[in-house]
Order: structure tokens, then sequence, then C-alpha cells
């Protein structure tokens, strides 16, 4: 480094790759690399931005309605069963060498065994790959159908995860809608009109995230025959599985891959609320073996050999974890999402300038339509979520993130008087901006 030679070459061939994210003057979500096609932002990355905006010499604590993490709150810590199983594994010092590329067996054949409670046929332990949380099995599938040319659907709104990966990945993403007044079923015409030759997949996410829905038996079935006539493979993101407290009872779509190949994503992060012991899972629901013969399980396990799996000891609990859970705990953290929904229901109705289309039946979420011309000084949703966190130091998210601009995403899984707090501060905001005329 003597002599100045660390300035040898002033022109470095590296920049950044991810680009970075902005809210620009008109508040467009943008990339700050104008050479690239805007990937989108994550959930998280959406987040950080609006809490920029909060006001920290208000004195009153933070409420984040923004995420789908709700371990905090003492009513949602996680049980006993799980707690146990983790210090079991570390304590027993079985569990200190690394993983196999697809996960420990036992692990894998206790999620086989959990999944075919509900199926009509059995899963194997081979059919099962251990991933870091939910989202490294998004990675994997996603991954493992990226050929060059080809696209895959993706649910509008959905889980933006999914749009900026593709875009990593150089996988062309096409979006279908949910229909907000028929309970945000699939709008399957949509389907049939996007799919084409290059169409490979299409994404489900039940229950939902971000409207709160469940999808019938009937409705998924349909679903699964258009799959089937457009020959794609499903894959179905259950990362909320059982979190259902509507009239619709939870369907796995495993339940129909005897119709149609499905590729199951799950992880034990909101069943259990654990979202920091990330670990999820990968699951092939493929009787025929349709997904063998066309190379696609080869794939996946490749893409898994590669990948990093999840901590040894976190594999080695979930046997426990799986089979010993009490339906009493699952029945507690249903009885207060299913409270908390009535809560944020309630509550918005009396908010004039929301409109709640569908009452949340599943996962953690509502969608809220902002009617803007029943606020005076608000341009777009994100200026209302940005304004929302000054002035109420509560953090909400804009629906553009999730691709539906001009609606909130609002998270209903706080502790119940967290949430009629933050419910409370919406309105106070929502009246102190209502229009005057
Ligand atoms: C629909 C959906 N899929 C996947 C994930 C990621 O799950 P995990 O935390 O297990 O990685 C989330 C997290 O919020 C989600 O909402």
């Amino acid at each position: 480094m003597e002599n100045g030679e660390a300035n040898i070459t002033n022109k470095w061939r590296f920049n950044n790759a991810s680009s970075n994210v902005n809210i620009d003057n008109n508040n467009n979500v943008t990339t700050d690399n104008s050479t690239k096609k805007s990937r989108g932002v994550t959930v998280r990355e959406a987040r950080t931005m609006i809490m920029e905006n909060l006001n920290h010499q208000d004195q009153r604590p933070m409420l984040a309605l923004a995420h789908g993490d709700p371990s905090i709150f003492p009513c949602f810590r996680t049980c006993q069963n799980a707690q146990d199983a983790v210090v079991q594994a570390i304590s027993s010092g079985q569990f200190n060498s690394y993983g196999t590329a697809v996960g420990l067996l036992p692990p894998r054949k206790a999620v086989a065994e959990y999944l075919s409670r509900d199926l009509p046929y059995e899963l194997s332990p081979n059919d099962v790959v251990l991933t870091i949380g939910c989202t490294q099995a998004i990675d994997i599938a996603l991954s493992s159908i990226a050929s060059p040319g080809a696209n895959v659907l993706l649910p509008s709104p959905g889980y933006p995860y999914y749009d900026v990966f593709s875009a990593h990945i150089g996988l062309e993403t096409r979006h279908f809608d949910l229909v907000p007044n028929n309970g945000w079923e699939v709008d399957l015409d949509c389907i049939e009109a996007l799919a084409d030759a290059n169409t490979v997949a299409m994404v489900l996410i039940n229950p939902g995230n971000p409207c709160g829905n469940v999808f019938t038996y009937n409705h998924l079935q349909k679903v699964a025959e258009v799959a089937k006539k457009l020959g794609i493979m499903v894959i179905s993101d259950e990362v909320y599985g059982h979190l259902t407290f509507g009239s619709n009872p939870y369907v796995p779509m495993g339940v129909f891959g005897s119709i149609v190949p499905v590729i199951t994503l799950g992880s034990l992060s909101k069943r259990w609320i654990v979202p920091g012991w990330r670990l999820g899972w990968l699951v092939i629901n493929d009787p025929h073996a349709i997904l063998q013969k066309y190379g696609v399980v080869d794939s996946i396990k490749r893409i898994a050999s590669i990948s990093a799996d999840p901590a040894s000891f976190i594999q080695g609990a979930l046997p426990q974890i799986l089979e010993n859970t009490s339906e009493d705990f699952f029945t507690k953290v249903i009885n207060i999402l299913r409270h908390d929904a009535d809560i944020c229901y309630d509550k918005l109705q009396d908010i004039p300038c929301l409109i709640c289309p569908h009452k949340p039946e599943g996962s953690m979420f509502v969608m809220a339509k902002l009617d803007l011309s029943r606020l005076d000084g608000i341009t777009d949703d994100i200026d209302f979520c940005i304004k929302l966190a000054k002035e109420e130091k509560m953090i909400i998210l804009p629906g553009v993130t999730v691709g539906a601009k001009n609606w909130l995403r609002i998270t209903f899984a706080l502790e119940p008087t967290s949430l009629e707090d933050g419910l409370e501060r919406l309105k106070a905001f929502c009246q102190r901006h209502a229009a005057t005329n």
C-alpha cells in the first residue's frame, strides 16, 4: 500500500448488483440503478422505509401493524413443548454436525407424517426438503423452474418476495387478479388469458397474505383443473396453514395432487410463532410422479445441495415439535387471532375513508381500500403511511408494495389492547385529515 499503490486503478469493475430501493418525490417506489428493471420492494424494505419517518419525540409506544410476527407479545409466546424440544436437541449433543443437502431424515419423516394427516395419500420423507424458513423454500421452488424464457403466474395482490426473487434470478412474472368482491378468489379467466407455452407454474398463497382470505375446497379444485388444462404446476405457499378462524376450513392444495403436481411451501414460523427459528419445508405433492419425470425433483435436490441448510439442532427438535404440540396451544392462538380479526374489522367500519371488502378469515392480515376523496392533503397510500408514521408513531404497509395501489395492508396479529390502540390512532389520523367539503 506504500507509494499510493492502492490508487493505481480508479476504475473498479464491480458495482451494486442488487440496487437500492427508494421512494422518489412523487412517491414512486423505484430502484436507483437505472440500467435495471425495477425489482420491487420486499415487506422488510418497505417497513424500514416507513419507519424512518417515525417521530422519536413521541413518547407513546411504536405500534407495528405491518408485519406477520406477533412473537414479541406475551399472549403469542410459542408453546413450552417447542421450547423444550430445542433445549433437548441442543443438550443431547447429537446435532452439532453439518446436516445433509435435503435435511436430516427423522425431521423429514416428521414433516411427511404431519402433512399427510390432511391428505388423501401418504407423503414420503423423500418428498420433503428442509429449508431456512419458507423464504428459502420459495427460493428453491422458483429457482427449480427458472429456465430461459419461462414465466410464472403470481397472485395480485400478493407477497412481494415472489416478484423480488424472480427478478433476481431472471424469471419472468405475470400477475393474475384476486377479486376483492368475491372473497379474494382467483380470477380463473385471467389465469387462462395470461398463460402461454412458456408458463410453467402458478403460485397460490392460502391462507392469504395480504388478503386474509381462505380458499374453499371447490375453488381450489377449480384452480387445479385450470392448471392441469394449461399443463402448469401449482406452487402453494401454506406458511399460514391452519391459521383460519372463519367459515372456510384450511384445505391444503396437496389434496389435489392427483389432478395437478403441487409443490407445497411451509414453515414453523407462523403456526408456532417462531419466525426467528428459520425452519421451513418444500414438499412435493405429486402422486403420479410427474415432477420426477420432468426433472423438477432433480432440479430441486440439486439446488438444495448447493444452498445453505437450516441449523441442525432446529432440525433435531422438529419431530418433537410437530408430533407433541398440544391442540390447546393451537386453539389459544386461533382464538386470539379471531378476536383480533373481529376488533379490526369492526373498528375499520367506523373509519369512512377505509373500505374493507372482505372480513379476514385466516392468516394475520386484512386489506382496506383508501377512499382518497374523503381525505385532504393525502396523495396516495405511501403518503398516507408516511404521514401516519410521523403523526401517530405507527406502521402500516402501503398497498402498492403488495401490488394494490391506494390500498393498505393491516396486520391484526397483535396483543388485542395494542391492536385497539393502533386502530384508535388510525381513526384519529383519518379524522384529522378528513376532507372538509
Ligand atoms: C406468504 C408468505 N410466504 C413466505 C413467508 C416467509 O416465511 P418464513 O418467515 O418462514 O421464511 C412469509 C412471511 O411473512 C409470507 O407471508
